[in-house]
């Protein structure tokens, strides 16, 4: 497949390297003309294992080129993937900018070149709503009654920096956000071979999904660290604790108690506010 990848960063570019070696056929576009230079080059401009060998055989073949700014090609392309940056303010806000300013430009692009169909998967880290009250009106304003040769995706990616090849190969799950949650045949094929859950859920469903990751991923290393704390401050070994903790698939390390709904309650759970308190009891003695 012909795939157009908009923003070479750590995304963009493990993406690159990942469909270049299943055989399909890559043009980049970044801005930064050193990202550009190297790519061409036959080099990887990010640190990743593995990505570097990746480039450098997919230019090899003449699966890769790259440019800094959308070129007609990008038009005959079956895919554009949209991998720009969404960095976050002070405020904790998301700058969707960048997102804003490719989307018009794909649109515009497809405006010149009618008759054409594109499927445009977005896999930057998004706020809810923004496929429904950014994306897609940008789409409508440009295109009109067009604006239906183009599928919009939401499509979040799961990698983690210093293996993402890997992760990208074997994800947790992939998630497929479409206006009705209907499937994408454009994604199904190229994710064929990849052994990981699909779920196909309507936009919001699937852009809230990163945020509700990575907030429990945060509220993990925060009761972690809390409890190697409480360990420490009573002189007991939080490693064996933390070994017989992660044991249980059962209760702890599972979906257990994660259903949203009601309240805690019975005779046992109020009883864990004892841990919180010896952990308040030890944080004040601390401080004497
Ligand atoms: N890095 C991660 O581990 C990771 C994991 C999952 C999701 N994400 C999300 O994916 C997105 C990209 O992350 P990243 O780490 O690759 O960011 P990055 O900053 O490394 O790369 C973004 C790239 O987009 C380019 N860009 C900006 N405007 C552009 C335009 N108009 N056209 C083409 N390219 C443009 C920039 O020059 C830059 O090279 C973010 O939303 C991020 O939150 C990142």
């Amino acid at each position: 497949m012909k795939i157009a990848i908009l923003g070479l960063g750590y995304v963009g570019l493990t993406a690159a390297a990942c469909l270049a070696s299943q055989g399909h056929t890559i043009i980049g576009i970044d801005p930064s003309q050193t990202k550009v230079d190297d790519v061409l080059a036959g080099r990887s401009p990010i640190v990743e294992p593995g990505v570097a060998e990746l480039i450098a055989e997919a230019r090899e073949r003449g699966l890769i080129t790259a440019e800094t700014s959308l070129v007609a090609e990008v038009a005959s392309c079956e895919l554009a993937i949209v991998c720009v940056g969404t960095p976050s303010a002070v405020d904790g806000s998301h700058n969707m900018g960048y997102i804003a300013e490719v989307s018009r430009q794909l649109a515009e692009l497809m405006k010149a070149h009618p008759g054409r169909n594109l499927t445009v998967a977005y896999r930057s880290t998004v706020r809810p709503g923004t496929m429904e009250d950014l994306v897609q009106p940008i789409f409508d304003s440009v295109l009109g009654d067009a604006a239906s040769s183009v599928e919009l995706v939401y499509y979040p990616e799961f990698l983690r920096e210093s293996t993402a090849v890997q992760d990208y190969f074997s994800p947790p799950k992939i998630v497929i956000g479409t206006k009705t949650g209907a499937p994408c045949e454009t994604l199904d094929k190229i994710n064929v071979g990849i052994d990981a859950p699909v779920f196909y859920v309507r936009y919001p469903e699937s852009e809230i999904t990163k945020f509700v990751d990575n907030s429990f991923h945060a509220v993990k290393i925060v009761y972690a660290n809390e409890i190697g704390r409480v360990c420490a401050q009573l002189g007991i070994n939080a490693a064996e604790v933390h070994q017989i903790f992660v044991s249980d698939t059962k209760l702890n390390i599972s979906p257990y108690y994660l259903r949203p709904g009601g309240a805690f309650g019975g005779h046992v759970f109020p009883r864990t506010f004892v841990l919180c308190s010896i952990s308040r009891v030890v944080q004040v003695a601390s401080r004497i």
